[in-house]
């Protein structure tokens, strides 16, 4: 192995705590051919069946789709878009005086200058407290079927509402929050517009907020434009990552479907178990052992832009990540819990992460491929005035 350590790459792996081991002898023995104009002609061709088949683990083919272009935005039911309320929603996500404080608003926390996220290992929010986790970006949070890095919100309506309670974040009770924007009266006919009532009450803002953010979508990004047919849109580089990606890297096996997500769980070897800032994940909302240490599969459209990385932030670049994947987290075992009162909670890194065995040249092209699946930032307007 060639690459040379950086410093966060230490400082990760020390902050890693305890995670088995994995497999650390297997091997993957590298399918990647070099043949760079042979795969830029597969890949643009418009036509998966020309594609080389993807390198995926038994386990994951029966639920497995392939990464490609994002199908169009579907609404619930119960909360039909409509420019109005996208309007209303926005309005209400810039609004500051939903918070207790009058200085927070979702926009605080999801920036769109920002990636629709803070920039920060971990967000901070009411009286400038730190939160435990990195602030998701909202980058095409309408095709998740659970929300948070935990999935505790089953819909995007249901998960409003807890930053505005949550006394770390907006620290307001739902009824006061009502009561006030209730108060300004500015509100009623953007309410009238969306809903077709002027009745401001809570379930209106939570859907208005809702709809909102299905708005929030990528754009074709270069890796869209070169699979449907612009065989120049990628580099040789990014092409190579493309395949690696799909091949030897594995990644596939977690960051599959046009989102770049399966919308699982998965347990990266990321709990942090042991230390100040234990995390464990999914487990906390379902109860189930098997489900310590897991996180949802963020999607990786927009990632060059949405740093730091995962639940707790501590990976300052791509190329960390990568390097991260490549050891297949060789982080030790802390055989000092064994045998202590909290044993049985000890995660279980998923068997799907595993030593990759990557060149230089290999991790370089994947960090250019999560390039060509983020988009030039378009330019968002915030309010200028909030309803009185
Ligand atoms: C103080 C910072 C902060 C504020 C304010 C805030 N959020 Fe968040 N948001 C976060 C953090 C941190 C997470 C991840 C928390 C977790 O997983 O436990 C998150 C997660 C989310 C997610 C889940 C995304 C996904 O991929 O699952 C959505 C949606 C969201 N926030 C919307 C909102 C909305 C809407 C508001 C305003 C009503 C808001 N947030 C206010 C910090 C904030
Ligand atoms: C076992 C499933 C799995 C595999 C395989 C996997 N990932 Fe992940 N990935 C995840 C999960 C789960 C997270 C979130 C973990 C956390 O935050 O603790 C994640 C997080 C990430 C992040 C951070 C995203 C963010 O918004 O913070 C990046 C980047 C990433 N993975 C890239 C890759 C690449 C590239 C590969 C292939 C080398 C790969 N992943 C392989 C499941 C996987």
């Amino acid at each position: 192995m060639k690459f040379q350590w950086t410093n966060a790459t230490k400082v990760v792996l020390a902050l890693c705590g305890v995670a088995t081991l994995g497999v650390l002898s297997f091997t993957r023995k590298g399918t990647v051919t070099n043949d760079i104009a042979a795969l830029r002609k597969a890949y643009s061709s418009g036509d998966y069946k020309q594609w080389p088949a993807p390198m995926i683990d038994p386990s994951v083919k029966a639920s497995f789709q392939d990464i490609g272009v994002l199908p169009a935005v579907s609404h619930p039911a119960d909360n039909p878009s409509n420019p109005e309320k996208i309007a209303l929603g926005k309005m209400l996500f810039y609004d500051p005086r939903l918070s207790v404080s009058g200085q927070i608003a979702c926009a605080s926390c999801h920036d769109p200058q920002l990636g629709w996220g803070d920039g920060k290992r971990v967000a901070f929010g009411h009286d400038r407290k730190l939160g435990g986790r990195n602030a998701m970006t909202l980058w095409n949070v309408a095709y998740y079927k659970t929300l948070f890095w935990d999935g505790r919100a089953e819909s995007l309506e249901d998960q409003a509402q807890f930053p505005i309670k949550d006394h770390l974040e907006m620290n307001q009770s739902l009824g006061a929050m009502e009561k006030k924007v209730k108060s300004f009266k500015g509100y009623e006919p953007m309410f009238e517009k969306a809903f077709g009532s002027k009745e401001v009450n809570i379930n209106h803002i939570l859907k208005a907020i809702a709809c909102f953010e299905r708005t929030i979508t990528s754009g074709k990004s270069r890796f869209d434009l070169f699979i449907t047919g612009k065989s120049d849109a990628l580099t040789d580089q990014e092409v190579l990552g493309l395949h690696v990606y799909r091949t030897k890297a594995g990644c596939l096996n977690c960051h599959n479907s046009p989102l770049f997500s399966d919308n699982q769980f998965h347990n990266d070897g990321q709990t942090l178990w042991g230390s100040k800032n234990e995390d464990l994940g999914r487990y906390n909302v379902t109860g189930n052992k098997a489900d310590i240490g897991k996180f949802k599969t963020p999607s990786l459209r927009e990632v060059a832009n949405t740093g730091p990385w995962f639940h707790h932030g501590n990976f300052p670049t791509l190329k960390d990540v990568i390097f991260f994947y490549d050891l297949g987290n060789p982080a030790p075992i802390q055989d000092k819990y064994k045998g202590t009162a909290r044993d049985s909670l000890l995660p279980t890194t998923s068997p799907l992460v595993k030593k990759l065995n990557l060149t230089d040249e290999e991790v370089n092209a994947l960090v250019a491929f999560l390039g060509a699946i983020t988009t030039t930032p378009r330019r968002l307007q915030p309010p200028v005035e909030f309803p009185q």
